[in-house]
């Protein structure tokens, strides 16, 4: 089975990165065919300056290879560096109602925040069809709000192989039911480019400004609390296992329980729970030209797969003469 996700350099990763998709492809490394990737292209729809875009990609490349993504184990590329993610996208636009791409949720969050939202926005989802397509990737895991962007994606594949016969497999999304998306220090969805992340890989001092930032409601001590709808619960809650959950559930809905306090141990926890990897990360990141050997390496074994569809796309619409 193929197994394949990618994910943005447009900032630092952060927490729900690692929980909404970076902690399972890891895990999936040992039972399937994994395909992960750094999605630069992607990333350009949002980051414009060049030189912190090439500065994020070799890191989150640190960051996946030191949390024990295995390259011998995978195909782990960065997307840019496969030319055949941009031809099979030109020839997917051909095949994509503009109805399909004005129906989705992102455009409508993202345009909402750009002035002049631009048409790279809009075809955002057209460049990950064919990120998934060009591998035949049976299965793609990714958080919650990826899930319309899966749907366009087998939509489009649905409506190349009406024309041209079953060239694509449909690929189906694995999202993890039990993990809503993570939400960030204010409360909205937890993202690189809302500047309300937790990254994975930070400094103790950072750690905890942005810890002890973490919006809460103005409950008092001897008050009872709401885990449901508590921020720094949903964050702290990925850092335990049931028990510890449940143990802290039950400190919210008894009188006493601090938001500061609690914030301080969670500080603690993020930065144990991080220790083993962090050291791996930072010798990785003191030598970029083994970095960069590693991607070249990877971007070979992914493009002899994409070029293999590329071929029969090329004959079936015609391209090739
Ligand atoms: P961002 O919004 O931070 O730019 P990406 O769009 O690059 O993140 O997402 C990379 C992966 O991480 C996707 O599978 C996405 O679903 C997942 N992800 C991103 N943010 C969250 C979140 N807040 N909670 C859960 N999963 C998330
Ligand atoms: N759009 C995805 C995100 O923002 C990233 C992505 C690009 C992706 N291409 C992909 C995810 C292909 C899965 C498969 O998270």
């Amino acid at each position: 089975m193929r197994v394949l996700s990618g994910i943005q350099p447009s900032g630092r990763l952060h927490i729900g990165n690692y929980f909404g998709m970076m902690k399972s492809m890891i895990g999936w490394q040992e039972k399937a065919d994994l395909f992960c990737f750094i999605v630069n292209l992607h990333a350009l729809t949002t980051l414009t300056d060049g030189k912190t875009l090439a500065a994020n990609t070799l890191e989150a490349a640190a960051d996946f290879l030191a949390l024990g993504l295995d390259p011998d184990k995978s195909h782990f590329w960065v997307q840019g560096d496969v030319p055949e993610h941009c031809e099979l996208t030109w020839i997917l636009h051909n095949h994509t109602g503009m109805g399909l791409l004005e129906r989705s949720h992102s455009f409508k969050d993202k345009s909402a925040r750009q002035e002049t939202p631009h048409h790279g926005l809009f075809s955002y989802p057209v460049l990950m069809a064919a990120d998934i397509l060009l591998y035949q990737a049976d299965l793609v895991p990714v958080g919650k709000d990826q899930k319309q962007h899966l749907e366009i994606a087998r939509d489009i594949a649905g409506a190349f192989n009406f024309v041209y016969g079953p060239v694509f497999n449909l690929p189906e999304p694995a999202i993890d039911q039990d993990l809503a998306t993570v939400p960030g220090i204010d409360g909205q969805k937890m993202s690189k480019s809302y500047n309300n992340a937790v990254e994975i890989f930070t400094g103790k001092e950072e750690l905890r400004k942005k810890i002890m930032s973490i919006v809460t409601d103005a409950r008092a001590v001897e008050d009872v609390k709401d885990p449901d709808s508590c921020n720094l619960f949903a964050i702290y809650r990925l850092f335990l296992d049931s028990e510890g959950e449940a143990e802290l559930r039950g400190r919210y809905l008894r009188p006493g329980l601090k938001y500061g306090e609690t914030k301080k141990a969670l500080v603690e926890r993020i930065w144990e729970y991080f220790a083993p990897f962090r050291d791996r990360r930072e010798e990785l990141l003191t030598r970029p030209d083994d970095l960069r050997d590693i991607l070249a390496a990877g971007a070979a074994k992914a493009k002899a797969v994409a070029s293999a569809t590329m071929e029969i796309v090329r004959e079936k619409t015609g391209l090739k003469y």
